[in-house]
C-alpha cells in the first residue's frame, strides 16, 4: 500500500515536476540582420492563470513586409516529447500576417481563439504599440530596435478545451518567413515550464 501511494505520488510529481527555472531560448538560424540578444519570462516555471513579466531585445536591420510565422510545439515527457496539435489556433500552428498594421492580432481578437486569445492579442497589440520606433502601421515595417523590459503580460487559465496545454515542460521551434523571398528571418528554440495555479494534480488518482 505504501508503495502504491508512493508510486501514485510519483506519477503526480512527474506531472507537476518542474525543469525549468528560466526560460531556455537559443537562435536556430536568424538572418543575420535580425540580432536577438534577449528573452526571459518571469517568473519560470510560467504560472496559469497569471501575469508574466517578459523583456525582448531585438535588432531588426531589415524591412518587414508579409511574414509567415510557423509554431512547432512538443511537451517533454519522461518517455518522449509529445507533438502538440494546432488546436483552436493555439500549438503547433502556422499564422500570417500581412502588412500594413497587425491583421493577425487583430483576427486573434475578433475570433477570441480557443476563448482565451482575446486578451492575450489585445495585450501584445498594445504592447508593440508602446515600443519607440516601431511603426507597425507601416508597409513594410521599417528596420527597429525593439527593447522591451519586463512588460507584463496577464496570461489566462487553460481552458479545458486545451487540457493539452496541461502543466509540464514545453519545447518550442519558432520560426518568421518572408512571405514573398521565402527568406527565413527569425528561428528561435524556447524550452519552459507551465504550471497550473489550481487542481495542480489531475489524474484519476489525484483528486
Ligand atoms: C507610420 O507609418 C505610416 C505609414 O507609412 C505613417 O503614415 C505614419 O506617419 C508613421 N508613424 C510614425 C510615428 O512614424
Amino acid at each position: 500500500m505504501f508503495l502504491f501511494t508512493v508510486a501514485v505520488f510519483a506519477l503526480c510529481l512527474g506531472v507537476t515536476h518542474a525543469s525549468y527555472s528560466q526560460l531556455d531560448w537559443s537562435d536556430c538560424g536568424s538572418d543575420p540582420r535580425v540580432s536577438i540578444t534577449k528573452i526571459d519570462v518571469s517568473p519560470m516555471p510560467i504560472v496559469l492563470p497569471g501575469p508574466i513579466h517578459l523583456t525582448l531585445q531585438v535588432k531588426a536591420d531589415l524591412s518587414i513586409s508579409d511574414i509567415q510565422i510557423h509554431m512547432d510545439v512538443k511537451r517533454h515527457t519522461f518517455l518522449l516529447d509529445l507533438p502538440i496539435p494546432c488546436l483552436f489556433h493555439v500549438g503547433s500552428c502556422t499564422y500570417e500576417n500581412s502588412c500594413p498594421g497587425l491583421p493577425l492580432l487583430d483576427t486573434m481578437v475578433a475570433e477570441d481563439w480557443a476563448g482565451i486569445m482575446a486578451g492575450l492579442g489585445g495585450q501584445i497589440r498594445t504592447m508593440l504599440t508602446t515600443v519607440p520606433g516601431l511603426n507597425t502601421t507601416a508597409c513594410p515595417v521599417p528596420p527597429a530596435t525593439i527593447n522591451i523590459q519586463q512588460y507584463t503580460l496577464n496570461l489566462p487559465p487553460v481552458p479545458s478545451i486545451l487540457s493539452f496545454f496541461a502543466e509540464g515542460d514545453y519545447k518550442a521551434h519558432v520560426t518568421a518567413t518572408d512571405k514573398s523571398t521565402g527568406q527565413q528571418l527569425i528561428c528561435l528554440k524556447l524550452a519552459l515550464t507551465i504550471k497550473e495555479k489550481e487542481e495542480p494534480c489531475t489524474g484519476i488518482f489525484c483528486g
